[in-house]
């Protein structure tokens, strides 16, 4: 790739403050992209490119200014209402401007970090401004070059909503060129599942019902929403939490092996457990003290179980539980296995934060006989909160999907979600004291 363009919607917003400013600039340190690149922030904020520069360079505080200062000369600010044809109008000038300049089609990534209700025209405008197309007006060859769309989570506001603009977005553009964000997938741990599952004839032969007592998600957050209230207020934390990561997580730990861990095979593979998954019941619904939104039916924080209706995982529990202003920053899952007839209990334990690794509670001592023994195995790279989003940058650039969603796995995100929705509309909130252990927000009931 000689030349890359990307435009990011919502470039003043929190994600790319605090991670995709911080990825892209690795990328490019690192030669993942090309010296000829250029990125154009786009928001309503009415800002120009030295603010711009200066906004990201707060961001890069951490790494040198030399390395710093060539990344930032790349940067540009579009201020713009996403709704109005006028800035796609603006990009299209300074694609073809660049382009001609350079004499070669640039990639070209649009990276939509805005609210589900700003996509529709934004997929709409892109189209019909000739940018769903490489290099439309200014070449007659493209030269291989492609153009490439992702699209932040939640993918729509609710499961008619998503099947509208996924049937708009499949039109605008080929399945290929579309790129279904769930950085959850793209985390170590997650990632690790294929070889942990498949690969230890010690684990795989248990993985079912038949050995498996429950499996429980669990994603604890210390942080609240103030902040995001605006994008938070009635999504809450199913819509925001369990419809995309929990389900993405579940269907990694319960699929069936596809035949390699790589592109369509996986995704049909994911998409397939996710269609056998239903709801079982909500346990618990509750809101934090002072909640900083305006609807106060939002749920901050919720526990519900979970079925898989087939014959492996038959009469199984899988609990999910997410909340915000909790007690700690903490995100595993936990897999229990049925008790011995000695009564003991192994566990293997899949830890995604504070640190990636996954673990197995199993009993090996002498003295202190009968106390479980955790035994970790650190898979951390060494940024954490960054590798997600540079690792998914880099697979959409290469044209890799597995570690995207596909349609399908969207669609049944969000039946079963509509079933928790409904079954949420009938369970009171419960209010809980900001830095609540989760655990206590249950005896509130
Ligand atoms: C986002 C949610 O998708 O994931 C946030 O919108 C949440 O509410 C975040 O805090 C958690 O991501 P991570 O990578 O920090 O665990």
């Amino acid at each position: 790739m000689k030349s890359l363009s990307v435009v990011v919607f919502g470039a003043t917003g929190d994600l790319f403050k605090n991670k995709l400013a911080k990825a892209f600039f690795e990328l490019y340190r690192r030669g993942v992209i090309p010296e000829t690149f250029s990125l154009f922030g786009i928001s309503r904020k009415s800002i120009g490119d030295e603010e711009f520069r200066l906004q990201v360079k707060e961001m890069l505080t951490d790494y040198p200014e030399d390395e710093v200062l060539p990344f930032l000369s790349k940067l540009f600010f579009i201020t713009g209402d996403t709704n109005e044809p006028a800035v796609y109008e603006k990009i299209q000038s300074v694609f073809s401007e660049g382009d001609s300049i350079e004499n070669v089609c640039a990639h070209k990534l649009f990276y939509l970090a805005v609210t589900p209700d700003l996509y529709e025209n934004i997929f709409i405008n892109l189209s019909k401004a000739g940018l769903s197309v490489p290099c439309a007006s200014s070449f007659g060859k493209t030269h291989g070059a492609e153009t490439k769309i992702l699209v932040e989570k939640p993918f729509g506001k609710n499961k008619d909503h998503a099947k509208k603009l996924d049937l708009l977005l499949c039109k605008l553009f080929d399945e290929e060129q579309i790129f279904r964000i769930d950085h959850y997938l793209a985390k170590e741990t997650m990632q690790s599942i294929f070889s942990f599952r498949f690969q230890n004839a010690l684990f795989e032969q248990l993985w079912s019902s038949k050995y498996i007592e429950k499996v429980e998600i669990k994603a604890y957050e210390t942080n609240d929403v103030a902040k995001r209230a605006h994008f938070y207020d009635s999504v809450g934390a199913f819509r925001d939490f369990g419809q995309n990561h929990f389900l993405e997580i579940l269907s990694l730990l319960t699929l069936e092996e596809p035949k390699e861990y790589k592109g369509e095979v996986v995704r049909i593979a994911r998409a397939k457990v996710l269609s056998e998954v239903v709801l079982s019941e909500v346990l618990v619904r509750g809101q934090y003290e002072g909640y900083e939104g305006e609807d106060k039916n939002t749920e901050t924080y919720f526990k519900v179980a979970l079925k898989i209706k087939n014959e492996r995982w038959k009469g199984i529990r899988f609990i999910l539980e997410h909340g915000k202003a909790l007690n700690e920053n903490m995100t595993e899952v936990v897999v229990s296995f049925k008790n011995n007839e000695h009564g003991k209990e192994n566990k293997v334990i899949f830890r995604i934060q504070p640190h990636a690794e996954i673990c197995t509670s199993v009993f090996v001592g002498f003295e202190e006989q009968g106390v479980p023994k955790e035994m970790c195995f650190p898979l951390g790279v060494s940024n954490q909160a960054i590798y997600p989003y540079e690792k998914l940058l880099t697979d959409a650039l290469h044209g890799d999907q597995t570690l995207f969603v596909s349609s399908k796995e969207v669609s049944e995100e969000w039946r079963i979600t509509t079933e928790v929705l409904q079954a949420f509309s009938v369970v009171p909130l419960v209010v809980y004291k900001r830095g609540s252990f989760p655990g206590d927000i249950t005896n509130l009931i």
